[in-house]
């Protein structure tokens, strides 16, 4: 990312070359294994990115809020005189979302112009929305000298997707976008926000990210469905169990009273949840143990999963899943985020890693029409304020 050309960018835009702003960047991450568990009270293991948003913001003394960014056309002014509200379809919820959680939460907020900048793909399930969000309210938080802690602003951030945005997430991606830390996966219990930093450093192999640069539509709409189907199961299954989320059933409980649950297709959401979080804590136990071919097992058995009973995959992520898998080296590879296109997360032996891209984005090619897009990526930091 060059900055100094997104400096002159802000300047050609917001003029005053004299009045510096501030520059925070927030990464975004890849989930190694532990989807669609967050929302279920479950585990995932997450890390952040080296890729991310960037954002340079500087206060005004007039009531608005200018916002632009360098990735979208949409540009917008919005005043603070008058209500926040949502506009249709646009990047621009995902900052005024975090502002509204502000004023709700009793913060003064004053003008400001924000320029925006990622270097992360948008809408390819690598979290570049809980990015925007997280980079926005560390910033404000700086500047209104507001004093949240990391984990307000972690929640005020899945806050403003629930109700901004309309998303209604679990916590992971916002976790990970704040709490990152290089080098390092983040084990989290998303029902208690217990966590521990598992090293994620692998002799010899790398973690390869792969977009299916399939278009994600409808992903949302689709994602609230799973929400749903899930507190479903959960009702279904509250006759037999004190429970709220189905994360409190473990795998054992599941396997014995299945068939309680009478509509096969709840019964296949339930399982993919209850087995999916049996699967991170396994996932863990390989790391700890440095198993990590039966790590890549696990993955393997993930994305089937997430295929099978899930049903969030599609073609183009399942081809891109089974060439992966083809190739001699590669130790496990599944999607990763919310699914219905978006990305899948490989490892690959360092010395297949070509034979990967080339094999891999050829074969996809073929099947798909499509060009997927590879990234090395490695475990990074979460939010900081670079200058
Ligand atoms: C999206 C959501 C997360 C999580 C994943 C699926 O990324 O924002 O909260 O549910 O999907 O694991």
């Amino acid at each position: 990312m060059d900055l100094q050309a997104h400096l002159e960018l802000f300047f050609k835009h917001f003029g005053k070359p004299d009045q510096n702003p501030s520059i925070y960047f927030a990464p975004g991450r890849v989930n190694l294994i532990g989807e669609h568990t967050d929302y279920n009270g479950g585990f995932v293991l997450p890390c952040a990115l080296q890729y991310g948003t960037y954002l340079i913001i500087r206060p005004i003394t007039e009531p608005k809020i200018r916002l632009v960014s360098t990735n979208m056309d949409y540009q917008t002014e919005i005043s603070l005189t008058d209500d926040i509200i949502r506009i249709e379809d646009q990047w621009v919820n995902y900052p005024l979302g975090v502002v509204d959680q502000f004023l709700k939460h009793d913060v003064p907020i004053g003008g400001m112009e924000l320029l925006f900048s990622g270097d992360i793909p948008s809408n390819a399930g690598l979290s570049s929305s809980a990015s925007i969000e997280m980079v926005t309210a560390f910033a404000l938080n700086d500047l209104t000298g507001s004093n949240f802690s990391m984990i307000d602003l972690i929640k005020l951030s899945q806050k403003a997707e629930n109700q901004f945005v309309g998303v209604n997430c679990g916590i992971m991606d916002q976790f990970a976008v704040g709490m990152g830390e290089k080098d390092h996966a983040i084990f989290l219990n998303c029902r208690t926000l217990e966590n521990k930093m598992v090293p994620f450093r692998l002799d010899g192999i790398s973690m390869v990210v792969a977009n299916t640069n399939k278009q994600r539509g409808l992903a949302d709409s689709k994602y609230n469905e799973r929400v749903a189907e899930c507190q479903l199961a959960v009702t279904y299954l509250s006759d037999l169990f004190d429970i709220s989320q189905l994360s409190e059933i473990s795998f054992m409980q599941f396997y014995k009273i299945q068939d309680q649950i009478p509509d096969e297709v709840i019964r296949r959401r339930a399982r993919h949840v209850i087995s999916e979080n049996q699967r991170v804590l396994n996932s863990v136990a390989c790391l700890w143990n440095n198993n990590i071919l039966e790590f890549g097992a696990l993955m393997n058995a993930s994305h089937e999963s997430l295929r099978d009973n899930y049903e969030v995959t599609g073609f183009e992520l399942d081809t891109l899943v089974a060439e992966a898998q083809k190739i001699p080296g590669v130790i496990g590879s599944r999607m990763t985020g919310a699914g219905f296109g978006g990305c899948t997360v490989s490892l690959v032996m360092n010395e297949s890693l070509d034979q990967f891209v080339g094999e891999v984005g050829k074969r996809y090619n073929q099947k798909t029409g499509l060009n997927a897009d590879f990234y090395v990526a490695e475990a990074s930091d979460g939010v900081k304020e670079i200058l």
